[in-house]
């Protein structure tokens, strides 16, 4: 049944590793909405993978690029779950475009979980760099995270609990979901 917030998005957002994608596939799979993550857009857009970009164009052309294709997504008919770039709420651009869209989510993990699987992540990660740097990126961007309407912390591999979290959050807002 639709609700009365039917052509809304529903932004995750956070840190880089703390899984939007997968929380946000569970999500879209549950409430019947279509799922769409902002870094496979890109790459789709750019012809290249986010790792190519940062390289060739730099992070400046990068940000440009996800500005863009956010607002793009933002500005669809229909309700979607949209998983965002780690770095993508950090912009106050970025977030206006999220709260007026739809509603923001804040997965949240802690930092030792994410670092754990830096190996795997930093694959297709050009951030992911000394433990120093990512220690003090992921501390920075709590301060814009804390911004985003509701807050999920997700338990060691605790998903199903994750998903009836933000469920639970999102009826309490008024989400037929
Ligand atoms: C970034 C996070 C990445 C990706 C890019 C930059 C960031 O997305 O957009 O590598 O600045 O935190 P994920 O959060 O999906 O890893």
């Amino acid at each position: 049944m639709a609700g009365p917030l039917l052509g809304s998005k529903i932004f995750l957002v956070g840190f880089m590793g703390v899984g939007k994608t997968t929380l946000g596939r569970m999500l879209a799979a549950r409430i019947g909405s279509s799922f769409v993550d902002m870094d496979d857009v890109i790459e789709d857009q750019e012809g290249a993978s986010i790792t190519e970009i940062f390289d060739r164009r730099g992070e400046t052309y990068f940000r440009e690029a996800e500005r863009k294709t956010l607002a793009q997504l933002a500005s669809g008919p229909d309700r979607a779950v949209i998983a965002c770039g780690g770095g993508a709420f950090a912009s106050a651009e970025n977030r206006v475009v999220m709260d007026r869209e739809g509603i923001t989510i804040w997965l949240d993990q802690p930092f030792e979980r994410i670092w754990g699987r830096r190996v795997e992540l930093a694959a297709q990660r050009p951030l992911m760099r000394s433990e120093s740097e990512v220690r003090r990126l992921y501390a920075e961007r709590r301060f814009f995270y804390r911004e985003a309407a509701l807050e999920v912390t997700v338990g060691e591999d605790q998903w199903e609990k994750a998903l009836e979290d933000v469920i639970g959050l999102l009826r309490q807002r008024g989400y037929e979901v």
